[in-house]
C-alpha cells in the first residue's frame, strides 16, 4: 500500500482526508498535537511545520508516495494581527513540506484559498489574477508560489468556504449557524461576502481524485455553486427545516473585522469537472449530503 502523510491531519478537511484515504493508503497524519478525546485511529506524528528539521527528519523516516499539505493558519483575522506568525506557518512551513516532498521524490499536493483574489469579479478561474486582501490571502499565495518553485509537479487545490462535521472536526460557519438558528436565535450575515461553500468529504475526495491521476498544476477544487452568506445561511436554514426568518441581512462593514474580505470570490471548478469527470457538490447537494451524515451519526 503507498503511503500518504496528510499535514494538519487533526483539522477539517485533514480529518476526512485520512478517514477516507485509509482505504488506498497507509496513513500518516502531522498536526501539532493530538487533540483531545479518543485516541487517533492512525498514525499520527506531533511535528510543528514551522520546524525545518523536524519536518525534513519525519519525511525521511516514513518516505510518503504523497503528501497532501492542508496544515495552516486559517483563521483570518488572526492571520492579520498575527503577521509574523502567520508568515511562518503558511509560507515558510509549507516551504518546509515542500523541500522535504523535494528530498524524497514525494508526490505533492498543496491546499490554498479563493482568498488569493480580490473579489472585485468572481467566480474565478485558474488563468484569473491573483491580488490577495488579507495577510492570510497573501501568505497563502506566496505558499503557492515557494511550493511551485521548489516542486515544479506539485499541484495546488484553492479551495473556498469549507464546512463538514465529524468526531474532532472543529466548527463552522455552517455548524454555528445551525446552533443559532436551533436555539432561537436571530442572526445577521452579510450579502455582500460571495463565496463557494465546499462539503470537506467531497474536497477529500477530489484531492484524492487527483492524487490518483497523478495530477500537477493548479486546480480549483471548491463547491460548484457561488452564493453569498446570507443566501448559504439560508439555504443551511431550508434544508435543516428551520426558521430563515431568524436571518437578517447584513453588510461586512457592520462586522469591523480585522481582515478585509473579497466581496465576489469563489471559484469555477471546469478544470477539476473535465479531468474528474464529475462536478463538486453544489450547495444543495453538499447541504443535504451533510444533513444525512449527521442523521447517521445520531444515537
Ligand atoms: N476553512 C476554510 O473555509 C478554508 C477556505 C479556503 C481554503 N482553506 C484551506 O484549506 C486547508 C484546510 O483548512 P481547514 O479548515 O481544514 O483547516 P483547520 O481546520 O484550521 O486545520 C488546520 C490544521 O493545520 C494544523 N496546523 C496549523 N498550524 C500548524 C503548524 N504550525 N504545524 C503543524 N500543523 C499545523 C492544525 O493542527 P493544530 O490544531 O495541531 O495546530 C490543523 O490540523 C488550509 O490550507 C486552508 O488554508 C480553508
Amino acid at each position: 500500500m503507498p503511503t500518504l502523510l496528510i499535514t494538519g491531519s487533526t483539522g477539517l478537511l485533514g480529518s476526512k482526508l485520512a478517514r477516507l484515504a485509509r482505504e488506498r493508503y497507509r496513513v500518516v497524519g502531522l498536526g501539532r498535537a493530538a487533540p483531545d478525546g479518543p485516541p487517533l485511529d492512525y498514525d499520527f506524528r506531533p511535528v510543528d511545520i514551522r520546524d525545518r528539521r523536524a519536518v525534513a527528519a519525519l519525511v525521511q523516516g516514513v518516505r510518503p508516495h504523497l503528501i497532501i499539505h492542508t496544515a495552516a493558519m486559517t483563521a483570518v483575522d488572526r492571520c492579520e494581527t498575527s503577521p509574523e506568525e502567520a508568515e511562518a506557518i503558511n509560507v515558510a512551513g509549507s516551504g518546509h513540506v515542500a523541500t522535504a516532498a523535494a528530498a524524497t521524490g514525494a508526490h505533492l499536493i498543496a491546499v490554498s484559498t479563493d482568498y488569493v483574489f480580490d473579489g472585485e469579479s468572481g467566480p474565478y478561474a485558474e488563468h484569473d489574477d491573483t491580488n490577495p486582501l488579507s495577510t492570510y490571502g497573501r501568505t497563502k499565495l506566496e505558499a503557492e508560489r515557494r511550493i511551485v518553485a521548489i516542486c515544479p509537479a506539485a499541484c495546488i487545490a484553492r479551495t473556498s468556504v469549507l464546512y463538514g462535521a465529524g468526531p474532532g472536526v472543529r466548527s463552522n460557519f455552517v455548524f454555528w449557524v445551525l446552533g443559532e438558528l436551533r436555539a432561537g436565535r436571530p442572526i445577521t450575515l452579510v450579502a455582500d461576502q460571495t463565496g463557494s461553500p465546499t462539503l470537506a468529504d467531497d474536497l477529500a475526495a477530489l484531492l484524492l481524485g487527483l492524487a490518483g491521476l497523478g495530477a500537477s498544476g493548479l486546480f480549483h477544487t471548491s463547491g460548484s455553486e457561488s452564493i453569498n452568506r446570507f443566501d448559504f445561511g439560508c439555504r443551511i436554514a431550508r434544508t435543516f427545516g428551520l426558521d430563515p426568518g431568524l436571518i437578517r441581512r447584513g453588510a461586512t462593514a457592520e462586522l469591523y473585522q480585522p481582515a478585509p474580505r473579497p466581496k465576489h470570490s469563489g471559484l469555477v471548478v471546469g478544470k477539476v469537472t473535465r479531468l474528474l469527470g464529475r462536478s463538486p457538490l453544489d450547495v444543495d447537494s453538499g447541504l443535504a449530503a451533510l444533513k444525512r451524515q449527521l442523521e447517521t451519526a445520531a444515537p
